[in-house]
């Protein structure tokens, strides 16, 4: 992409939250003098990020700036995967599996892997999170070993899930290619902890770094990220520059300059007023798993059960992925007349990047005449306007991210909006926004259960807990 001061101001992202004021949505919503008391709340929380920036585990805010000789190196291991191989699949979970998710689909065509190889011009893509045994069986009908190239991501190194998939991978390349199996496969991992890093060293596998400062879900803008964005020839250059051009927009506490505190503050007022429910509803089938992504994003940073200094507390809002206009046909019922316990967010695109003419030939049914003549990109964006019309009405709060179209820009100002929008939330929440005990806690079980050394005590807290009773069950 040619990025020059014009261009990137034309693909400024807008946040807007007119629907979550008073003056639209009455009672439910914010007034002015609430929004001017929480001034103080957003200069702390912009004021905190700003001072934690690039230590413990908010690596991930220098990620734009800080890793050219990285993506130097991705891009030429992207290149040479391109051209050898017709299959690249990651292998992973969580923060190590939702990015390159949501970034493939929003940036690759909504088919990619049924397009004949020329149209294709890169490997098939893959992403296995999950150890569902049918779906590793599936996979291993639809590609071919020799021709592909395996990344397994893992930040801990020890994730049962990935882990697993790895051991199974890795023992058929070994059985296939012997010695060569080491070609098929990347790792990306912390440098320092686990056992993937141990394993990649011994198998002598090429390997990307986690930073030690960036946690699984603000991962996508590392190498976890930007090495299957580069195999699949998106420009991740212009995917950094789009997240600094959002790091520079959101210079100030001012909600009116900063799309991302203005996003965290309204998300918190409106967590205080028993808003619960963060619906993310993009209307652009590219991005679907972006709002897979965000649910990851604010679930684990956010859900939490005590501050940082130890005060018991249950916050955090529940995210939902919606889409537009699909589930205008399932959910938007409940939003519009359920509970007031939701805010849902819309994310618009301005231009989309195909254009459809629905045609003529329907005169003699004007109950379907109406349609002929317009496009399609004219009745996705109305259907936006009018359910967004529609909330209003009934006083439910609801704002709207504004893309101008959806590319590797406006994607990274997208993702790093959204990251720091959680670490804004976190801060004025008052919890650890990088931790996840509630993760750890499965993970651990499953060790335990598995028998894997160290867990022992865990194991038996397990072994002695509630069995089951046989009269709750229904037959
Ligand atoms: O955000 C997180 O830290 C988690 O969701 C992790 O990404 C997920 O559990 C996978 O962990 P790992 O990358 O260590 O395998």
């Amino acid at each position: 992409m040619q990025l020059t001061e014009k261009t990137c101001s034309q693909m400024k992202l807008r946040f807007d939250y007119n629907n979550m004021m008073k003056d639209f949505i009455g009672e439910q919503g914010f007034s002015a003098a609430t929004l001017a008391e929480s001034k103080g709340l957003c200069q702390s929380a912009f004021d905190t990020v700003q001072k934690n920036r690039g230590q413990n585990m908010m690596g991930w805010s220098e990620l734009p700036y800080n890793q050219d000789a990285i993506v130097a190196d991705i891009v030429e291991t992207a290149n040479k995967v391109r051209a050898k191989f017709k299959y690249f699949v990651v292998l992973g979970i969580g923060g190590s599996a939702l990015g390159p998710i949501a970034v493939f689909n929003a940036l690759k065509h909504l088919h990619y892997n049924d397009l004949p190889d020329e149209k294709r011009g890169g490997p098939k893509f893959y992403v296995e999170d999950n150890v569902d045994p049918e779906r590793m069986n599936a996979l291993l009908d639809v590609i071919e070993l020799d021709k592909t190239c395996f990344n397994v991501i893992t930040k801990s190194g020890s994730t049962s899930e990935t882990m697993s998939q790895y051991l199974i991978v890795w023992d058929l390349l070994t059985k296939a290619f012997g010695d060569k199996a080491k070609d098929h496969m990347i790792a990306t991992t912390s440098e320092f902890k686990g056992n993937l890093i141990k394993l990649a060293q011994k198998e002598g596998l090429k390997t990307f770094y986690i930073p030690e400062g960036v946690g699984g879900r603000f991962s996508e803008l590392c190498p976890v990220g930007l090495l299957p964005a580069a195999v699949l020839g998106i420009d991740i250059a212009a995917m950094l520059k789009g997240a600094e051009y959002m790091d520079k927009t959101c210079s100030s506490a001012d909600i009116n300059k900063n799309p991302a505190m203005a996003f965290a503050v309204m998300q918190y007022l409106a967590m205080k007023d028993g808003k619960n429910v963060s619906v993310m509803m993009p209307y652009a089938d590219s991005l679907k798993y972006m709002a897979d992504w965000y649910c990851q994003l604010w679930a684990e940073s956010l859900g939490k059960d005590q501050t940082k200094s130890g005060k018991k507390v249950n916050v955090g809002q529940t995210p939902v992925k919606s889409l537009g206009v699909t589930d205008q046909h399932s959910q938007v019922q409940l939003y519009t007349e359920g509970p007031f316990d939701k805010v849902v967010t819309f994310i618009a695109v301005d231009n989309y990047r195909s254009q459809f003419v629905i045609p003529d030939g329907c005169e003699e049914f004007p109950n379907v005449n109406f349609l002929c003549g317009h496009t399609m990109n004219q009745l996705i964006s109305t259907e936006m306007m009018a359910t967004e019309y529609a909330l209003t009405q009934k006083k439910r709060m609801n704002n709207t991210i504004y893309l101008p179209e959806v590319n590797e820009f406006t994607l990274g100002e997208l993702m790093f909006m959204l990251e720091l929008a959680t670490a804004y939330a976190g801060e004025m929440l008052e919890i650890d926004t990088y931790n996840q005990p509630g993760v750890e806690g499965g993970k651990n079980a499953t060790y335990a259960m598995f028998g894997r050394a160290g867990y022992e005590e865990k194991r038996a807290e397990l072994e002695s807990a509630p069995k089951k009773k046989d009269q709750y069950i229904a037959k």
